[in-house]
């Protein structure tokens, strides 16, 4: 296995302890830190991160002992280069790395990418590549081959592991010769003892299993055609839902990578509808809604994988269409601004079935907006939560230990 992610990823080393992404950051920045103390520059303890970066970036990085100095991104969502590059700059003298995720969190394949790791490596950092888009890089391109130092792989997204629910995961991380020496290590000697970042010597390794039997099924040419798939999927739904939303970021030839994201800030404006009632909308239309306000607030990001058919994107297509029309007929005045299908979603079985009926709109428009959701029809079991009170309101579900007790003393 260690060896696949090392042909996956364009280095030499691989370690397979990490149980997360946020882990495998960790591992992986604990490795350039112990590689600068081992050439004793510990002062090496500035990490430069693009404000666009995942949360986890910064957090691991504290973790691990660095400080972060924010890089910023200009308007089409790429890295700044003149700010990493004066920011490099600054701190040359206790520069300890980059951390940059490729293709972006915006969905954009950055350009400037292997400027990027050259002007880090210049001024005395190392470069850590976030792997969460990796599936926008299998078999075309690499992080060694940009210039990387290290990378996290997210085996539970990119390499067929479920996920969704919580876990488990595993967030392994590969490594270039410089870094080798200084992967995590275990007691039990598996790997060089010290630096552990888990109990378990390979992580989670009853899963890993549908990592490797994903790799070894499909091949070079069948992991290669995963992520041309991905980005080919990801290009499609742009193009569909381009016509009705603004997309926020595309790269120079106006694509994007494996993702993209959708702007509905507009329509607070224009028609008081929020991300919170599109996505809940979509649970009417049968869809769990896709990441919301990450990386922008108000904002949804679409990542259809390889994994879905051209059936599957067209339903969801078609559904970010009919609820456009919904937004639209706001907007036009056709429907009320408070009690529609959007304000109210998602509509459960109990509202639908029940001898009341006091909206503008139609029992048939609330639960079957399109003809498909007539022949496979999601119900959900919950209508919309107060988020806010819920928050403030944390209550534990446990039953207190005295209602366990089956005998009394
Ligand atoms: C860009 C990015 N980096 C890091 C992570 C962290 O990965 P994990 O959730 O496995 O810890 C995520 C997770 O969603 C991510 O999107």
């Amino acid at each position: 296995m260690n060896q696949y992610l090392c042909a996956i990823t364009g280095f030499t080393a691989c370690s397979l302890q990490p149980n997360s992404g946020a882990q495998g950051e960790y591992a992986g920045l604990l490795a350039i830190r112990a590689y600068h103390l081992h050439r004793n520059e510990a002062f090496r303890n500035i990490v430069l991160i693009p404000i666009s970066a995942h949360g986890t970036n910064p957090a691991s990085a504290v973790m691990a002992g660095f400080k972060v100095v924010v890089v910023k991104c200009d308007e089409a969502g790429n890295i700044d280069v003149s700010d990493l590059t004066a920011k490099a700059e600054l701190h040359k003298d206790k520069l300890g790395a980059l951390m940059v995720t490729y293709p972006s969190t915006h969905g954009v394949f950055e350009e400037t990418i292997k400027d990027i790791c050259a002007t880090i490596h210049l001024n005395g950092g190392m470069v850590y590549m976030d792997g969460a888009n990796m599936n926008a890089q299998v078999g075309l391109t690499s992080p060694g081959m940009i210039g990387a130092d290290v990378c996290h792989l997210n085996l539970h997204k990119t390499f067929a592991i479920p996920h969704g629910g919580g876990g488990p995961g595993m967030g392994p991380i590969c490594v270039n010769d410089q870094l080798a020496p200084f992967l995590p290590g275990h007691l039990l000697g598996y790997e060089r003892e010290g630096l552990e970042v888990s109990a378990a010597p390979f992580g989670s390794a009853s899963i890993l299993l549908i990592s490797y039997a994903y790799i070894k099924m499909l091949g070079v040419d069948g992991i290669r055609m995963s992520t041309e798939y991905a980005i080919l999927n990801a290009n499609y739904m742009k193009a569909r839902l381009e016509q009705y939303y603004p997309i926020l970021y595309t790269g120079k030839n106006g694509t994007c990578a494996h993702e993209f994201i959708v702007d509905l800030r507009p329509f607070k404006q224009t028609a008081g509808v929020e991300a919170e009632d599109i996505a809940k909308r979509l649970i009417d239309y049968g869809f769990h809604a896709p990441t919301m306000s990450f990386p922008v607030a108000g904002t949804i990001m679409i990542e259809p994988t390889e994994s879905e058919d051209k059936a599957e994107l067209d339903r969801f297509c078609d559904a970010m269409i009919g609820i456009y029309e919904e937004i639209k007929a706001i907007e036009d005045g056709r429907a009320d601004k408070i009690d529609n299908p959007l304000k109210n979603a998602p509509h459960t079985q109990a509202v639908i079935c029940a001898e009341e009926w006091n909206h503008a709109y139609s029992r048939k428009e609330a639960a079957f907006p399109l003809y498909y959701t007539t022949q496979n029809k999601f119900w959900p079991s919950v209508a919309r939560v107060n988020n806010t009170h819920g928050d403030r309101n944390l209550i534990c579900t446990c039953e207190p230990v005295s209602a366990y007790e089956t005998e009394t003393a």
